[in-house]
């Protein structure tokens, strides 16, 4: 670098020879650079900044002396001290910068702060359609005054059928249907829960009434996929026990939650059916909500009117007893919903197996 390189753009010479000519005391800001750079921190520079620009500083003095000098000088050592306070105020300003951002850095390296990951490269996941289902499903139930409840998927063969009154013959039991685990002692046999209702009996042996829970969870069936099973699925299990609860009630409970989750309107049919728990039992389709009462054309109900939803009955007297309740002071209804079928009818997805394929041009349709 050369010598006039080296030199602060701001005073060239002839501003030199004009300060001397007018007799000013003034620094020179490039003299200062050195010590500027040797500065390491906020406060020491701070100090720097008071002695060369503040009350006590030449800069300070001759901006003071300025009305003692003749008239016809005034103005250009004005402009001259002005020019030499900006220079060194820059000078400090740009110290001041790069301190503020090693300090920043020193600091968040103390509080253990990684800012070196760019967020934004970071693709922000939703909640698959099944949890959202199952979080929207419970939100009813506990706007209705229900608990969410909760049980193991490796369960006991009495809760998964005994405790529900399932005869030994019955054929939910065939090892072609449900999934056993290698276990050693029969009578701890276990298995993956066939269904979510094994958290009614839980519950209750846990609990005394009234009892209102709504359970949802994974169920393991020997099935082959196709396009409406998995050997794995969702359902959301339901249980109201109480003095007094009768039919009326769980209608009543099913229609509001059908207005709630599909349409406000929607109609609620009840069919009988069996369930060795329930007595009686009935299986529960809604009015679709995508047609107007059964149009040959509809994707959603395909002409019938109707969607199949869900299985239910009063708690069989059976199971009480099972449990250690007492079926002549309670009564109760039950319910039991398959989450997939709510949103593929929801949705009108036409297969189950959208939902494990992990497909992102699917998943991304439903950012909940
Ligand atoms: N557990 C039955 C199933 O998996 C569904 C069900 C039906 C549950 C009736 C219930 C009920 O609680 O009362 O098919």
């Amino acid at each position: 670098m050369t010598e006039e390189n080296n030199q602060d753009p701001e005073v060239d010479l002839d501003a030199k020879l004009e300060e001397m000519m007018l007799n000013l005391r003034l620094p020179d800001p490039a003299d200062l650079q050195d010590e500027i750079d040797g500065i390491t921190s906020s406060e020491a520079l701070a100090e720097f900044e008071k002695k060369h620009l503040g009350k006590g500083s030449s800069i300070a003095g001759e901006m003071r002396n300025l009305g003692r000098l003749p008239q016809d000088q005034r103005r250009e050592a004005g402009r001259r001290i002005n020019e030499v306070r900006q220079a060194v105020q820059g000078r400090v300003n740009e110290r001041q910068e790069a301190l503020t951002v090693q300090e920043r850095a020193a600091s968040m390296a103390a509080e253990g702060i990684d800012v070196t990951v760019d967020h934004r490269q970071i693709p922000i996941g939703s909640l698959h359609l099944i949890q959202q289902v199952i979080d929207e499903v419970s939100d009813i139930f506990t706007g209705l005054g229900y608990h969410v409840a909760d049980g193991p998927e490796a369960e006991l063969a009495w809760y998964n059928f005994d405790a529900l009154n399932t005869p030994p013959d019955h054929p939910g039991r065939l090892e072609s249907d449900t999934m056993y685990l290698d276990y050693g002692k029969p009578e701890d046999e276990m298995l993956l829960r066939a269904h979510t209702s094994p958290v009614q009996a839980r519950y209750m042996e846990q609990n005394p009434p009234p009892v209102y829970i709504v359970s949802p969870g994974r169920a393991y069936r020997n099935d082959t996929i196709d396009a409406s099973h998995l050997p794995v699925f969702f359902q959301i299990e339901g249980l109201a026990v109480d003095e007094n609860i009768k039919f009326s009630d769980l209608k009543g409970t099913l229609e509001e939650f059908a207005r709630q989750f599909f349409a406000p309107d929607t109609v609620v049919r009840l069919r009988p059916h069996y369930f060795p728990f329930t007595e009686p039992s009935a299986e529960v389709d809604v009015s679709c909500f995508n047609c107007d009462r059964g149009e040959s054309s509809c994707r959603v109900c395909g002409g019938s009117g109707w969607l199949e939803m869900l299985g239910c009955g009063m708690v069989d007297p059976a199971v009480f007893e099972a449990v250690g309740y007492d079926p002549d002071a309670v009564t109760g209804f039950a319910f039991g919903m398959g989450v997939e079928r709510l949103a593929m009818v929801r949705h009108g997805i036409d297969s189950i197996r959208h939902f494990i394929d992990n497909d992102l041009r699917f998943l991304e349709q439903f950012q909940g």
